[in-house]
Formats: C-alpha cells, sequence, structure tokens
C-alpha cells in the first residue's frame, strides 16, 4: 500500500499555499523562513488542519452508512468546527461533545468562536464537565449510544481525528503535496516545524517524509504541556501510519522530535513568549496565529532559530494549522 491507494474524499481548495515570511526572516536573521497555509486551505469553515486528516476519513464514514459524524474537543476546539463543517457538506449531521479543557475566565468562551460557528452550521453541541484529554471518553460513548438508540448510524471521529486507524493519512499527503510543491518552487526545506497535541499531524508527516530521497528534520512543539503523552501519541501514530502506507522500515527514534518549552503550564493558556509571537508574526507578516496552538509553535520556532539549534543556513517550513476563530474567545488578552 501507498498513500495514493487510499481513498480521498476531496474538501480542500487544491494544494494549500506556500510562501516565504520575508520580514520575519530577516528580522530573526538566521534562516530563511516560509509558511504552509492549513488555515486558508478550505472553504469550509477556514479549514485548517483536521479538514485534511477528514478527506481520509469520510469514504470510511459513507461506506460505513454513517448518517451522523460524532466527535469530542474542547469547547474551543477547531477539531470540532470542522467536523460541523464537513457533516454540512456530506449532508450528515454532526454530533458534538465539548468538554470544558481549558479553564479560561473570559465570559463569551463557550459562545464566541468555534462553537458559535458549529452552531451556525447545524451541528448539535453538548457542553460537558470533563477537562482536558486527549483519550476517549464517557461523554462520547453515550452520545453514540444515544444516536444508535434513536435508530441512527453515528461514525466516531476521536479528538483531533488522531486515534483512528486513518488520522494519519492527511499530513502523509501533505508531506507528498510539499514535495511537488519544492520542486515547482525550485526550493527544499530542510526543517519543518509544527505544532502537537493529538499527535497525527505531526504524526502523518513524519510517516509521509520518510519515505522521500532527501531526508529533513521535522520539529514537533508541544501545545498540551503534557510532552510525556504528546510523545508518545505522536511516536504511536507515526510507526502505524508507517506501516500503513507501506514504508518498509521502522523510523528510527531520532525521526520523531518533540519538543517542550513553549506551552507553559496548561493547554489553551498562553504564555508571553506565545502573546510576543502572536504580535511578532501579526506585525510584521500581517499573519494571524492563535493563543492556544500556532503561537506556541511560532514561540518554539522563533527561539530555536535564535539559540541557532536551527541552523542559520536551513531553510525552514512553519505548518500554520488554522485555529484562528478560537481568538474571539481571547479578546481580554489584546485590549
Ligand atoms: C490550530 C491547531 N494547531 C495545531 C493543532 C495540533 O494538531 P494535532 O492535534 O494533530 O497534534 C490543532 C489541533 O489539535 C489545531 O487546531
Amino acid at each position: 500500500m501507498s498513500i495514493e491507494d487510499f481513498p480521498r474524499y476531496p474538501l480542500l481548495f487544491g494544494p494549500s499555499p506556500v510562501h516565504p515570511l520575508e520580514r520575519l526572516t530577516e528580522r530573526l536573521g538566521g534562516p530563511r523562513i516560509w509558511a504552509k497555509r492549513e488555515d486558508c486551505n478550505s472553504g469550509l469553515a477556514f479549514g485548517g488542519n483536521k479538514t485534511r486528516k477528514l478527506e481520509y476519513l469520510v469514504p470510511d464514514a459513507l461506506a460505513q452508512g454513517a448518517d451522523t459524524l460524532v466527535s469530542i474537543g474542547g469547547i474551543q476546539s477547531n477539531h470540532t468546527r470542522q467536523v460541523a463543517a464537513v457533516a454540512a457538506r456530506l449532508g450528515l449531521k454532526a454530533r458534538l461533545v465539548q468538554e470544558s479543557w481549558v479553564d479560561w475566565p473570559d465570559p463569551v468562551n463557550d459562545k464566541v468562536g468555534n462553537i458559535l460557528l458549529s452552531r451556525v452550521m447545524g451541528a448539535q453541541v453538548e457542553l460537558v464537565t470533563a477537562g482536558f484529554g486527549i483519550g476517549f471518553k464517557e461523554s462520547w460513548e453515550q452520545a453514540l449510544a444515544d444516536i444508535r438508540d434513536q435508530g441512527g448510524t453515528p461514525y466516531a471521529i476521536p479528538a483531533g481525528a488522531s486515534d483512528h486507524r486513518l488520522g494519519g493519512l492527511g499530513f502523509a499527503n501533505w508531506a507528498a503535496e510539499v514535495q511537488q510543491q519544492e520542486r515547482e518552487l525550485g526550493v527544499f526545506f530542510d526543517t519543518v516545524v509544527v505544532c502537537s497535541v493529538t499527535g497525527s499531524t505531526q504524526a502523518g508527516m513524519i510517516a509521509g517524509f520518510a519515505g522521500q530521497d532527501r531526508p529533513r528534520r521535522v520539529i514537533g512543539i508541544d501545545a498540551s504541556a503534557e510532552i510525556d503523552a504528546t510523545r508518545a501519541q505522536v511516536e504511536k501514530i507515526a510507526r502505524a501510519t508507517a506501516e500503513l502506507i507501506g514504508l518498509g522500515r521502522e523510523l528510527r527514534d531520532e525521526e520523531i522530535e518533540v519538543r517542550a518549552g513553549w506551552a507553559g503550564e496548561k493547554y489553551g493558556i498562553p504564555v508571553d513568549s506565545t502573546l510576543a509571537a502572536m504580535r511578532l508574526t501579526g506585525s510584521l507578516e500581517g499573519m494571524i496565529i492563535d493563543p492556544v496552538y500556532e503561537g506556541k509553535s511560532m514561540a518554539g520556532l522563533i527561539d530555536l532559530v535564535q539559540e541557532g539549534d536551527i541552523p542559520a543556513d536551513a531553510t525552514v517550513l512553519y505548518a500554520h494549522l488554522g485555529g484562528q476563530p478560537a481568538l474571539n474567545a481571547y479578546s481580554g488578552l489584546f485590549a
């Protein structure tokens, strides 16, 4: 099997845009920095990394005769918003279990941003009190059971579409897309920087790039503040995806690089470096990043460049995975 052998339901505009971040590159004074933009990869509710993953889950859901996509995430989950959009696009129902992953005091946290968009798209949104966790949950099992009891056919999509047999395929395909864009642009990205939480984004990239001729470094920046869990999840999904797409060898330990240091103490709570990265990227490039994920991975990129961990002669691809709708729930930080 190779990645081309898996059915893919197109949900994106096409390859996501790749462009240089010239003023950020100049400011940091080291490697050349580019971005690949999953935040504008699709016309489905602002897109994002999950839309790409869902391209590979949708054929499975349709083959099973599902009438309802069921998923789970925090109240400001980008993932559940993308599930709602994909369900709408397919004419299916969406049932979303929204947990209290973030203890964030903003009074409109459960009314604006991602959850607002999911409601607009007609998803059935259920707020529950369980805390942060990327595993399987009772509330989610209950939602699945409810749908079955009512004669429906649910399709279960775990948090971040990660802990799913097909969860790594979207970004294994991203790796192939990058290689194609490199040929067209005449550039080679020797370093990729990506935010990791539920893991299948980085895991898919690792598995996909591992089968290419030229090795490169994929640096995951943990944004969950639970580095051991994140690393274990990335490793598990990367190895499973590599096998699924017929890599033909075991991944080496050094191919799985997940770094701690920019998540702060808790998932969903930005720290000074997050806000500084958001301001820098916004003011130099007009590129908006969020306080939960991309602000943290950009903070990691900035520090790794400044420390020389990413050398000055590198060419870096920053994976912008989306997430801006959550900004509405963090307006107080910029008041
Ligand atoms: C905007 C954004 N960036 C990064 C991530 C992390 O991706 P993953 O969960 O696949 O590790 C997510 C989702 O969790 C996200 O919504």
